[in-house]
């Protein structure tokens, strides 16, 4: 079996242990009610928890968000200004709950161009759900699939300038340590809401071996029977991981 390919795959009916979801649509549920764009962000913030809440109930074991793309900075100042405003006011009045519900949350992307008080809030949380067993929510603001890889790259280069990897031995299972989320379940299932059909450079090295599935639903009305609906949706797909239909039925691994 070649080095990146996961084992062994998982069988009709079960379901993901690993969901990450970019919440798109929030702009145009506004738009739709005649408010301005960040009133849909808002409304966003509120369809995460009720999802958050949701995978918690299901026993799902990661959920990875894009709350704010690399490329997200190209919106308007004002926008930008509010959603990090959102970030922080939401951290601060949903971090006491969260640890109650025994979630562990993890940041990823690059996080240093953030405001001194919203990194130093990130690291908080971080630090007060480090111990909990429950769901792990990842929450990736700044990020980019691509910088992922990139930044992967560059932990690899350093380490074999210093002589702890040899050049030889990097190998994709290799490079896959030094990316965001190697120590968590490999991602099982990509939702997208809003009714748009694009990756928009979310976790490309990850999305290798996913389930892709493309929702109609505004994020804002985005809801556990959506979620559920999604999860039924991949509980029907044979994964294969290369192999044939008929090896995967007769659980074969050669
Ligand atoms: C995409 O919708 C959404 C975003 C860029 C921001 C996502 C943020 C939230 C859901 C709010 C809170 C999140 C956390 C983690 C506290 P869009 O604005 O591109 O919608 P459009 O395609 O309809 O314009």
């Amino acid at each position: 079996m070649s080095d990146n390919v996961p084992a062994p795959p998982l069988a009709r009916g079960w379901q993901p242990r690993h969901v990450a979801i970019v919440m798109d649509g929030n702009g145009r549920w506004a738009q739709q009610r005649s408010l301005p764009r960040t009133a849909g962000h808002r409304e966003g913030a509120k369809a995460v928890r009720r999802v958050v809440e949701a995978c918690v109930e299901r026993g799902i074991a990661v959920l990875t968000l894009f709350a704010f793309s690399s490329e997200n900075w190209r919106r308007p100042r004002r926008e930008i200004e509010i959603l990090m405003n959102l970030f922080l006011t939401t951290l601060r009045s949903e971090i006491r709950r969260l640890d109650a519900a025994n979630v562990c949350l993890r940041f990823i992307g690059d996080h240093h161009v953030f405001s001194s008080t919203l990194q130093d809030y990130m690291s908080k949380a971080e630090k007060r759900t480090m111990q909990n067993t429950g769901l792990r929510l990842v929450i990736a603001a700044n990020y980019g699939g691509r910088w992922d890889i990139a930044q992967a790259a560059r932990q690899a280069a350093a380490d074999i300038s210093v002589g702890r990897l040899r050049v030889d031995d990097l190998t994709p299972e290799v490079l896959h340590r030094y990316t965001c989320l190697a120590d968590l379940p490999e991602l099982d299932l990509f939702i997208r809401t809003g009714g748009e059909q694009r990756i928009s450079n979310f976790l490309l090295w990850q999305l290798a071996y996913a389930e892709l599935y493309f929702s109609e639903r505004l994020w804002p009305d985005y809801d556990a029977s959506d979620l559920e609906a999604a999860c039924a949706a991949f509980a029907s797909r044979q994964r294969r991981f290369g192999q044939t239909g008929e090896q995967v039925v007769q659980g074969s691994h050669a």
